[in-house]
């Protein structure tokens, strides 16, 4: 890419997608500096970014967005340029059961963040050129009816839980520092991601670390609730993309055309474990709890439990737009990338069990008392 350089901020960068983002930028622009700034909400979630950690122009910050001294430090000592924010308390069942740190870091923080760059980009004039890139979700836009046309960038928004409700306040407060300030923003409205270096809280690790560990899968409700799912390195050449060509200003919704229920019986991935304990004795070995290690299948594991509060019935993306204007498509089917996560997930084992720490645990007892 024939990019100019800059220097990234890139707030939540230890988290699931911000990793992959981090490890896609360094690969794809070695040229540019990197700051990752995370508050290492999750145990081992460092681990993701181990193998950055000595490279050139690479830095890890462990703080707060919230911590206004440290964003400007960081902004003005190491000359950013571009801010791309995916910090965030992510997970709608966890933020039912205690929205309060949802607020304090997804709206006051982003808005924290707003307050630095402003100040750092435009009040001193620190950088000639300055872009503020927020990663947000298509959950603002609510729920849909079987029938409703996708969510599209003028849909309005619609929030129904309290993280889609602190994220599209922080959408709006980034909307406003553009209109009122002239700072120079993106946002991307992306449906739901899954991949490597997903928390096994969120379905599709849930399932596979239970699947392999021969735990209950559970299913919310009738398990007909629809997402439309995105391979997360699709996601993040999507805000490369944005970056790199998309209008200041402007939002873009990004999806991964994969409108699916959560896998009903037989799901797709009980069916790729299936297939990949098949003459595997090593695997089976491994992970002798797996019901296809003991020739049963995955499914049997599949357990309905009760509704989350207010669950949205349906989501999906009208993606034409950063289609038309980015030259934007995902790359990667479900069906493949299901099986890559299932591939990763067998490959870095130890990444998954140091993520399952004590408050890992006392959240799966909590969330799921029936069942385990
Ligand atoms: P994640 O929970 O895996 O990562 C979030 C990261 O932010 C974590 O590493 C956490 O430690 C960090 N963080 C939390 N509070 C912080 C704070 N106060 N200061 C600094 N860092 C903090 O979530 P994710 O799935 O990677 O989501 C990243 C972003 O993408 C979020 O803004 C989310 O709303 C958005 N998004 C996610 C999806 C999805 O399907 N996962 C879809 C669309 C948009
Ligand atoms: P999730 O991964 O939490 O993402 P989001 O709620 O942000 O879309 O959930 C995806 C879908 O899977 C959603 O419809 C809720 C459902 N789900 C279950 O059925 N069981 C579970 O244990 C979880 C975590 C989610």
């Amino acid at each position: 890419m024939n990019s100019p350089r800059r220097s990234l901020l890139v707030t939540g960068g230890a988290g699931f997608i911000g990793a992959n983002f981090v490890h896609h930028w360094c690969r794809l622009h070695p040229g540019d500096s990197l700051v990752v700034l995370d508050a290492l909400t999750y145990a081992g979630n460092r681990m993701s970014l181990a193998m950055l950690e000595s490279a050139a122009g690479f830095e890890f910050v462990h703080g707060d967005i919230a911590d206004q001294a440290l964003v400007v430090d960081l902004l003005t000592r190491h000359g950013v340029d571009t801010v791309v924010n995916f910090a965030a308390e992510s997970h709608v069942d966890r933020s039912i059961i205690g929205p309060d740190k949802f607020i304090e870091t997804n709206i006051v923080g982003t808005h924290n963040l707003l307050k630095a760059c402003r100040q750092v980009w435009l009040q001193e004039g620190r950088a000639a050129a300055h872009r503020f890139h927020h990663v947000s979700t298509d959950e603002v836009f609510g729920s849909l009816g079987p029938s409703d046309p996708a969510f599209h960038e003028d849909t309005p928004y619609a929030p129904n839980s309290p993280y889609a409700a602190s994220k599209a306040a922080s959408d709006h407060l980034v909307r406003a520092y553009a209109h009122t300030f002239g700072l120079q923003v993106t946002t991307t409205n992306c449906s739901n991601n899954y991949g490597p270096y997903h928390f096994p809280e969120k379905l599709i690790p849930l399932v596979i670390v239970n699947i392999l560990e021969g735990k209950p899968l559970p299913i919310y409700g009738d398990g007909q609730n629809v997402r439309d799912w995105l391979f997360v390195t699709d996601h993040c050449r999507a805000i490369e993309l944005t970056l790199e060509r998309g209008r200041a200003g402007e939002t873009y919704n990004v999806g991964g055309c994969a409108e699916r229920a959560p896998p009903p019986p037989p799901p797709p991935l009980c069916r790729i474990a299936d297939d990949a304990f098949v003459g595997d004795e090593a695997l089976r070995q491994r992970f002798p709890r797996c019901p296809s290690a003991a020739g049963r299948t995955a499914d049997s594991l599949i357990t309905f439990v009760a509704d989350r509060p207010g669950h949205d019935r349906r989501y999906a993306i009208d993606s034409r737009k950063i289609e038309r204007e980015l030259g934007f498509v995902p790359g990667v089917s479900f069906e493949d990338g299901l099986a890559a996560t299932f591939r990763w997930y067998l490959d870095h084992e130890p990444w998954w069990r140091s993520v399952m720490d004590g408050s890992y645990r006392s959240w799966i007892t909590r969330q799921y008392a029936s069942t385990v």
